[in-house]
């Protein structure tokens, strides 16, 4: 008591402070309590539901397929999927939406993951956390057969109609290797590929192993000479920002897939599912 009367004003006032601050820290604290508990990992069990949201016009990573006289999405990104869904101990969903759309559909919680051959690019990484990479993938440029002694490089293509998926890192790399490209972005990969057959544009900007796909049901189409390897090193899988957990379980289960060779085999299985294809 005696004490409490000898605390000059100002140091009245500095106590309070202190206060305040421990007390700010304490809500700190609990916040960082909170955000481990709402890491994915725990929302995702918790819902008994793994809800993948994807865009199926990429063969062989995701399509839509007649299985069992069944219209269903298959190819290797959903055996992926699956597999995750199987070792989180949780059912799977898929949710269909275009590419360009994934990477706010995510953070909006429309979706738990972004699993449809996305590339880690820094500014996607600016907005969602990906996973170790699942497959190494390059870039092509698709053409019809008959230029492909035409169109050989980038440099061949200095100012003409080149097309690219709406949103994709292909879109990205033919704005930055091609000369005044008059770009054709669509937000759907089939009708890019129909646009070419029909010379509406000179080439595709694509993921190599799509345009592989494209041209064994398309063998007037045919792939150029050049190739690109991007920084970002193939396709991960987004995930939600703060949930290290989700993101480890993740990791775990790819390692696993492809240190055992059921990566290899989801890739081979979905390539003999292409012949099964269903064009929307
Ligand atoms: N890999 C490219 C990217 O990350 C294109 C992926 C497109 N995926 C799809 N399902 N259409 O931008």
């Amino acid at each position: 008591m005696k004490n409490f009367n000898v605390i000059p004003k100002a140091g009245k006032a500095k106590k309070i402070f202190a206060a305040a601050i421990v007390g700010v820290m304490a809500l700190g604290l609990i916040g960082c309590g909170s955000t481990k508990e709402n890491d994915m990992l725990d929302v995702i069990k918790k819902n008994g539901k793994l809800v993948v949201g994807l865009s199926a016009d990429y063969k062989p990573y995701e399509f839509h397929a007649m299985i069992d006289g069944k219209d269903q999405v298959v190819g290797f990104d959903i055996d992926l999927a699956k597999a995750i869904a199987k070792d989180l101990g949780v059912e799977l969903e898929i949710k269909e939406m275009e590419f360009d759309s994934l990477i706010t559909a995510l953070p909006a919680d429309k979706i738990d993951l972004i699993i449809s051959g996305m590339n880690p690019d820094e500014k996607r990484k600016k907005a969602v956390d990906f996973s170790d990479i699942y497959y190494v993938s390059q870039h092509g440029i698709l053409v019809r057969a008959e230029d492909k002694d035409k169109y050989k490089t980038v440099a061949d293509l200095a100012g003409k109609k080149v097309g690219a998926q709406l949103g994709s890192t292909q879109e990205a790399l033919a704005k930055e290797k091609i000369e005044n490209a008059d770009m054709h972005l669509l937000a759907n990969v089939n009708d890019l590929i129909l646009e070419l057959k029909a010379g509406k544009v000179e080439a595709l900007i694509i993921e190599a192993p799509v345009a592989e796909m494209a041209i064994k049901s398309n063998p007037e189409l045919a792939l150029a000479e050049q190739r690109f390897t991007d920084e970002t090193g193939g396709n991960a899988v987004g995930i939600k920002k703060n949930s290290p957990k989700l993101v480890a379980e993740i990791n775990k289960t790819i390692k696993t897939l492809m240190d055992d060779g059921s990566m290899s085999k989801f890739i081979t299985d979905a390539i003999k599912l292409t012949d099964k294809e269903v064009k929307e």
